[in-house]
């Protein structure tokens, strides 16, 4: 059939048809909200490169957390630390008195159905801003592992719900996974970073999580962003190695590769929304030069649309709320 018997628009006349055949909805099931926590008390620090996110404090983190979950019902959060220290190898991170552990810890107190996904990484460890240990100039994949193992344990014991690790050093799920189960964690899930492309998106996180590599750059370890047969085989290996839920990174200029994960695997697939697509929304936004609303609707919808499950985005809250003023269904 086609046109005239075929006209497209006529499932496109009010809104209440448009709705009736809408195919993909974002809900806040969908969102993970990211915080940075740092040491200290009383703490919110604005990050000038992400307006509207902060470094908090354990004790305002709660505040914050508690705040959301009442306004917008969003329940999930991905924990990145921000440590008074760093060291050569990222070992601060493997104490159980490290920020993240600690926050985790007190979360969980305050708020026991909070849940918790900690990034495991190096990064804003490291001296050097890299995600490992250094050796002869580059990061050492197998010496990296092993510290990526003993950060996961502390996590793992500090209480949280799920481990995101984010450094792509190869063989890293298997021993996280080898290590959980040893340490009698077998029910905690991996959510892996399988396929993060080196992205000069990243650079508003790198300022807010002073994280910036002091020399060279990501790319021995990170994907090369032309890449995308290289991409499945990153999802195959993880999968293999005992992810629960893999992972594309950053999203929009990757959608692509969100749908083709989506089509390649069963396993859940989460996207996540950079800080650099975010603060290019904000700037854009702060200028006038874009409606923030819908603009931020139309994103998280394309990321879903793409093929993903969750979606990890710093615009979580803004989006559940402005969806709840136009009284939308989240
Ligand atoms: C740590 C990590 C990074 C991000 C998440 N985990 C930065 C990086 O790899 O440099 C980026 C998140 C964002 O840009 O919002 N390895």
């Amino acid at each position: 059939m086609t046109f005239p018997v075929t006209r497209l628009r006529r499932l496109r006349k009010n809104s209440t048809i448009r709705n009736m055949v809408r195919e993909t909805e974002v809900t806040g099931d969908d969102l993970i909200m990211p915080y940075f926590v740092c040491t200290g008390r009383n703490i919110k620090k604005g990050v000038a490169s992400m307006p509207g996110i902060y470094h908090y404090s354990i004790d305002l983190l709660i505040k914050e957390v508690n705040k959301m979950i009442k306004d917008t019902g969003i329940n999930k959060i991905l924990l990145f630390g921000i440590p008074d220290e760093k060291d050569d190898e990222g070992l601060v991170a493997c104490d159980f008195e490290a920020v993240v552990p600690n926050a985790i810890r007190k979360l969980k107190e305050a708020i026991p159905h909070i849940l918790i996904i900690a990034d495991v990484c190096n990064c804003e460890y490291t001296t050097h801003g890299h995600c490992g240990t250094i050796v002869d100039e580059d990061v050492d994949n197998d010496l990296t592992v092993n510290t990526l193992v003993a950060q996961s344990l502390i996590l793992a014991e500090a209480g949280a719900d799920i481990l995101a690790p984010s450094d792509m050093m190869d063989g890293r799920v298997d021993a996280i996974r080898k290590g959980l189960d040893n340490g009698g964690f077998q029910q905690v899930p991996i959510m892996s970073y399988s396929v993060k492309y080196a992205s000069a998106f990243y650079g508003p996180f790198r300022e807010a999580a002073q994280s910036t590599p002091q020399f060279g750059d990501r790319s021995t370890y990170q994907m090369n962003f032309s890449n995308r047969k290289e991409a499945m085989r990153e999802i195959a290996e993880d999968i293999k190695e005992g992810a629960d839920i893999v992972m594309v990174k950053p999203a929009l200029s990757y959608l692509d590769i969100v749908r083709e994960c989506a089509n390649f695997t069963n396993i859940p697939v989460a996207a996540y929304n950079v800080s650099g697509e975010y603060s290019m929304v904000k700037a854009a936004a702060e200028m006038g030069w874009v409606d923030e609303t819908k603009i931020v609707e139309e994103i998280l919808t394309s990321i879903k649309r793409a093929g993903a499950d969750i979606i990890i985005s710093y615009h979580a809250i803004d989006f559940v709320l402005s969806m709840k003023k136009q009284q939308r269904r989240v």
